[in-house]
This record gives structure tokens, sequence and C-alpha cells, in this order.
């Protein structure tokens, strides 16, 4: 017995309760506890049941995902299982909060299973690259069936205590406090003499179309193995005797804790809890925020309405005109609509919504009692500012005024009020209600209780939300530019924009980036271009052919023409010839003869960009850590999750082969290719940018 998990006898049930904050994760002095308790348990006379309990929050979150890549420590998980399963003694687990992975394998060894009416259960490894390694595909099949396994296991979700018991993961729900209604429960068992009954003993479940279902899995994984291989495994539990099913279940999980999509998914799962938290903002109470404005109900100004709407708080949106005012209405109803249609929330909640939780209006006045404004209007220096400076007339002191900028300079935004301790960037990605990132950009006076209001709004909207500091782009639009201007690079020498869309999807992005520009539409990187133009050094190379597109009036889905042709109403697009008449000019033009470009060339060349470019952004202070970083390309810019993001990317490359290539693509392009310092100065050190993270 350790500490960690606690025996206590009450007649003749012998109650086991898992004690390890903050999730009762199964490390390794858990999974010894419990085999420490269930062997007292069989050997302290009298007793007839073990009620399995978790203490605080949860039942158990799953095995602990630090121990991962380290040497195993005995008792193994599957081991456990097995062993608490065929105990003599009546197992009753007795479940709250979550049950995840580790956890559902525990109580699925366990002989009856009871749970809180609020718990949720699943078998979420997909989600670190892995599958359930301790029965989880040989025991829930037996239990639910072939087709529901597949479906919870390969989408890793979360089941309700409703659900999970129709699907008879769970015997029974009962409402009160976890231990005692499992006592309650494990009597009601024992007086009516309930047998044993080990899952492992059930009947092999019914088998499917396992090619069909492997290579369907496999397709919708974009790239991503796990869930495939979970459909092998649970195979095996239809094919195989469960002892063989469980020893095949474990070659699979032994191989995907070897690979890079193992690693690259658990870095993901703990940057994105790391990026909210900041040792400076540690003890540092933000501001209370109940009323929101905001100012523009254009598609971003009505997303982030929506979003703060959906947290629950009110919102207060201004625009120029009564007409401009009536459309963004409309649109933030389009907005909740959708979400009442996914059944996020109820026909009353989106009555009250619009008619009690939203108001629209033409007039500042109406924002002076707001207490965190954010301004969603034109990318204009002029315009920002004049918004900013009545914001300033107007806003009770103490509020915080905020910008949804995406590139431009929030200090000289702040310099048009008087308390630009007050302004900071939050910036949102569209659309703004479902994206999961938010940019929190800490200007150069920002108060840390302003910064620490932008995380706290972050969470009560459910974003993941990373600082930033002030530079163009700030850290994903900045990185962003760079891998753009690389693939335009690559044009102009030989590839097509369709070929590197190509090249990326398969790499595992979302989108590729000619088909992102169509969606966000030609003209704001046209404009962005002209901005810059002024400012640009004569070595840097920028391709004109997409000028020649917006020329012609083609700005993307918008205008139904821009890289790809798009009919009415389809958002997938087919390659647009015209494209390579510009591009073919332009090559003419420079005297560039084109060469062939292989995928490989393609993908590692727009990340080698994005690494460089991530570094310089480290060694500025606009990112504090490489793992804001990639959490920002994952969360805001379809980076496939399992490669964990560019940063990550490149320390399972190897640094010194990641700044090899971009010194020979140094060669030939001088100033593009630069080796950030940062990058050099690791190298030369052995180090990693992992090192780096703290
Ligand atoms: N192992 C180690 N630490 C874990 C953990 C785990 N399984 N689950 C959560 N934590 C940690 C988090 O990192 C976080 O730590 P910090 O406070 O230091 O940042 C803390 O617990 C609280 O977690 P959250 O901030 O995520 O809290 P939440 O309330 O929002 O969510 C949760 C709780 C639903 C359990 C969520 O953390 C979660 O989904 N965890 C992962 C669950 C999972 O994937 N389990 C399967 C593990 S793999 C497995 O079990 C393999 C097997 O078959 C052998």
């Amino acid at each position: 017995m350790t500490d960690k998990v606690n025996y206590r006898r009450l007649g003749d049930i012998a109650v086991i309760r898992i004690a390890n904050p903050p999730v009762n994760a199964l490390g390794q002095a858990v999974r010894a506890g419990l085999q420490d308790c269930m062997d007292r348990a069989e050997a302290d006379d009298g007793v007839r049941a073990v009620l399995l309990v978790g203490d605080g929050r949860t039942f158990i979150a799953g095995a602990d995902i630090r121990e991962f890549g380290k040497p195993p420590a005995e008792p193994h998980l599957p081991d456990l299982c097995n062993r608490i399963e065929a105990s003599p003694l009546l197992v009753v687990a007795s479940m709250h909060g979550v049950s995840l992975g580790g956890g559902l394998e525990v109580a699925l060894s366990a002989h009856y299973r009871v749970a809180q009416p609020s718990a949720r259960v699943g078998l979420p490894e997909v989600h670190l690259g892995l599958i359930p390694g301790a029965g989880g595909t040989q025991r829930l099949p037996r239990v639910v069936g072939s087709g529901a396994a597949v479906d919870m296991i390969t989408s890793g979700r979360h089941v309700g205590a409703a659900e999970a018991l129709a699907l008879g993961v769970v015997d029974e729900i009962r409402e009160g406090d976890p231990e005692e209604e499992g006592l309650v429960a494990t009597r009601a068992l024992l007086d009516k003499g309930m047998e044993r009954r080990p899952v492992s003993g059930l009947p092999s479940p019914a088998p499917l179309d396992w090619d069909a279902v492997y290579a369907a899995t496999l397709k919708k994984g974009r790239g991503q193995i796990s869930p495939a291989a979970a459909v092998r495994a649970i195979q095996a539990s239809t094919e195989l005797p469960f002892a063989e099913g469980l020893a095949e279940e474990r070659r699979i999980f032994r191989e995907l804790m070897e690979t890079d999509q193992r690693q690259g998914m658990i870095h993901s799962f703990f940057s994105e809890r790391a990026v909210s938290n900041l040792p400076d903002l540690r003890g540092v109470e933000p501001r209370a925020v109940g009323h929101v404005g905001v100012v523009g109900g254009g598609t971003m100004g009505a997303g982030i309405a929506t979003a703060v709407l959906l947290a629950g708080l009110n919102v207060v949106l201004l625009e120029m005109t009564p007409e401009a005012a009536d459309k963004a209405r409309n649109r933030i109803a389009g907005n909740l609509a959708g979400a009442l249609r996914r059944g996020k929330i109820s026909q009353d909640r989106y009555d009250t919504l619009l008619s009690d939780a939203l108001q629209t209006t033409t007039e500042y006045a109406d924002l002076s009692q707001a207490d965190l404004v954010i301004e969603a209007v034109f990318e204009d220096m002029a315009v920002k500012r004049d918004v900013f400076s009545e914001l300033d007339r107007i806003c009770r002191p103490g509020a915080v005024l905020a910008t949804n900028t995406s590139y431009l300079d929030i200090n000289e935004i702040a310099a048009a009020t008087s308390r630009p301790a007050d302004v900071i960037g939050l910036h949102f990605f569209s659309p703004a209600h479902i994206m999961k990132l938010l940019e929190v950009v800490v200007a150069e006076h920002t108060a840390p209780d302003v910064t620490a209001t932008g995380f706290a709004l972050g969470k009560a909207l459910g974003k993941i939300s990373v600082r930033a500091g002030v530079c163009d782009g700030f850290i994903g639009n900045r990185l962003l530019n760079a891998c753009r201007t690389a693939a335009d690079h690559m044009v102009l020498d030989g590839a097509s924009p369709w070929a590197i869309d190509k090249a990326l999807t398969e790499f595992g992005f979302a989108m590729g980036p000619f088909a992102v520009s169509d969606l966000a539409g030609l003209d704001i990187a046209w404009a962005t271009r002209k901005r810059l133009a002024p400012h640009r050094d004569p070595r840097e190379r920028v391709g004109r052919y997409p000028d020649r597109l917006c020329e012609a009036g083609h700005f993307g889905q918008k205008t139904g023409r821009g890289f790809y042709l798009y009919e009415d109403g389809m958002r997938a697009g087919t390659p647009n010839s015209d494209v390579t008449g510009f591009i073919e000019a332009e090559r003419a033009e420079l005297g560039i003869v084109p060469r062939d470009f292989s995928p490989d060339q393609i993908v590692a060349r727009y990340l080698l960009a994005m690494v460089n470019e991530g570094a310089k952004l480290l060694e500025e202070g606009i990112a504090r850590r490489p793992l804001d970083v990639d959490v920002v390309l994952v969360a805001g810019y379809g980076f496939p999750r399992y490669r964990g993001g560019p940063m990550k990317w490149a320390d399972m490359t190897g640094l010194s082969d990641v700044l090899s290539d971009i010194r020979k693509l140094a060669e030939g392009d001088a100033w593009f290719w630069k080796p950030a310092p940062l990058l050099e100065d690791l190298v030369r050190e052995g180090r990693s940018f992992e090192a780096l993270n703290g």
C-alpha cells in the first residue's frame, strides 16, 4: 500500500480509494498501491467484495502520461487489470468525473460498474498517438459490440453516463457521494448473491468487414496512424482468444509507443496546458469581466460576439449604422443557429441570448459600462486609432481595451489612448466562435492584470490562449508569412501551387497555403504586400503572380475564382489554369528555368522556413517558449497535431540537420534563408528547442 491508495474495511466490503491528485493518474505508486490493496482484501478474513473509488474530482483519468517514453516500471497496468478481474472477490467500480484510458480499463476489469449521472467515460489514447494498452481493445468490444467499440476507440470521444448505460459500459447510474452510492450498490449485489462477471469471459464480439473499417479509419485520420492501428487491435478481439488478443494489443501499443506521432501528440497535450501557465502571471488577479463590448459586426466581430455570448457573458455590439447593426445581429443569429443545430445550446437559450444578452447599438456611449471592449474593425491604423481614442473617451476607468488586429502595431494603437496599460491584443481566428486559438498580444505598456484578464477571458471562452509580443503578424501570421514566402519562391522556381497544397495536405495540414489564401481572400495579402512594399529590402524576392490575380478582380472563394475555381456555393475548388499563365510569364521575365520539386522537398522547405522564423521569434521574445509557437500552429493554422508543431518537428528531425539544410538553401538565397542565430547557438551547444521549454 502507498499513500496514494487507501484501504478501509466496512463490514464485508473493502473500500479501495485512489488518491493521486489532481486526476488520479495511474502512476507506478498507484498501480503498486492498487495491487497491494487487492492482496490485502483477499487476505482479509470475511471480506466478500471490493469497492474501487476515486478521491477528489474524478475516478481515474488514465495512465500517467508523464511516464510514457521512460522504462516501464512494475506492476504493469495490463497485469494489474487482469489481477483485479481474476480476484475471487466481487469487484465493483464506482465512477465519478472521468474514467479515461487506463481508468476505464481498470473499471472494465471490475465485475460491476456504477456511475454518477455526470460521469464520462472514454478511451482517448488515439489522441496521444496510442491505442488502449491495458485490455481496452479486448474488453470494451466484448461489452458493447465491435461497431460501438470501433466508434469509441477510434474517435477517443468522451461518452456521458446515460449513453454509457445504454451501451452497457456501466451497469447502473446512481446520484450522490460516489463511495456511499458504490457501497449501496455493492451491498445490494452481495445480498442478491451476484456472481463475479469477468468481461474477458464474455463471448467474442461479432466481426466486421475489417479491411473496409481499417481503410475508412486510415483515410479519416489524415495521416494519423493510431486510430487505424486500434481497428486491428479490436479485430483481434473478434478473432483470437482473450489472452492472445491482449498480446496483440500489447504488440501494437508498444510499436506505437516508439513513433514520432506518439511523441508529437503527447507534446501537444502538455503544451496546450502549459501555454497559459505563465510564471509572471502567478498570483496576478484578472479584472472581473461580465459585460463585453465589441466594435464592428463583420464576420470577425460577429464571431467574437457569438463566442462571448456562448460563454454566458453579455455583449453590446457597436456598428456605424442601424443597417450594419442589423446585419451584425443577423450574422450572430446565424452563428447561434449553428450552435443550436449542433446541439450546443437549447432553443430557450438561443432565444434568451439574442433577446437579453445581446444588444446592438450605433452609440459609443452604450459601451460606457463594458468591462472589456474588443475592437474588430477594418485593418487600418488610422481607423483603429480613431476607435481607440473614442473608447478612451467613453469607457469607464479600469475597462480593458482590446484590439483584434492581426498585424498592426498595438503600441501605436495604445498610444491613441491616455491609458496604454489597459490596452492589449486579443487576436481571434475566423470563425471566432469555433476556432480554438486566441493570441493574447502583450504590448509595451500592458499591465499584468490586463494580460491575466486576456487569459481569463480566453479560458471562459474555451480557447487555447497563447502569449505573444508585438511584431508584424505576432506569432502565427509571422510564421505563416515566412512559409508562404517559401511557397511562393518554390512556385517561381518550378512547383505549382496545387502540387504544394497537395504535398502539405498529405503531410497532414488541414489545408494547403494556396487554398487557405483563397478562403481568407487574396485581397488581404495583396493589401499587406502593398503596405510592406516601401519598407522592403531590395534583396527580398517577392512573387508578383498573386498580384496579377487580384488586379483581374479575383480574390479567391468570395469571387469564385482564385488559385482554384469555385462552382456556385462549393467550398472545394479545381485548379485555376489562368494562374499557370501568370506564373510562366513571371518566370520568363526573371529568366528562371523551372525545376522539379518532390513532395518531400516541398514539405521540408515549407517547414524549414517556419522553424527558422520561429527561432527568430524566440530570440526577439515575441514567443516565450518553442511550445508557444507549436501550439499556435497546431491550434490556429491546421498544423497536424500528431506532429506536435514545427519546433517539435525540428527537434525530432534533429537541429543540426535542420540547420545544415537551411545553410544549403542560403547558398541560393542568402537574404531569405539567413539562419536564426538562436538555431546556430542551439546546434553549437548540442541542445534542442525542448531545452528552452522549461
Ligand atoms: N497523466 C498525467 N497527468 C495528467 C493526466 C494523465 N493521464 N491527465 C491530466 N493530467 C494533468 C494535466 O497535465 C494537468 O496538469 P497541470 O495542472 O500540471 O497542467 C492536470 O492533470 C489537470 O488536467 P487538465 O488541466 O486537463 O484538467 P481538466 O479538468 O480540464 O481535464 C481531464 C481533466 C479530462 C482528465 C484531461 O486532463 C484529460 O483529458 N487527460 C488525459 C486523459 C487521457 O488521455 N487518458 C488516457 C491516458 S493513456 C492510457 O491510459 C494508456 C493506457 O491504456 C495504458
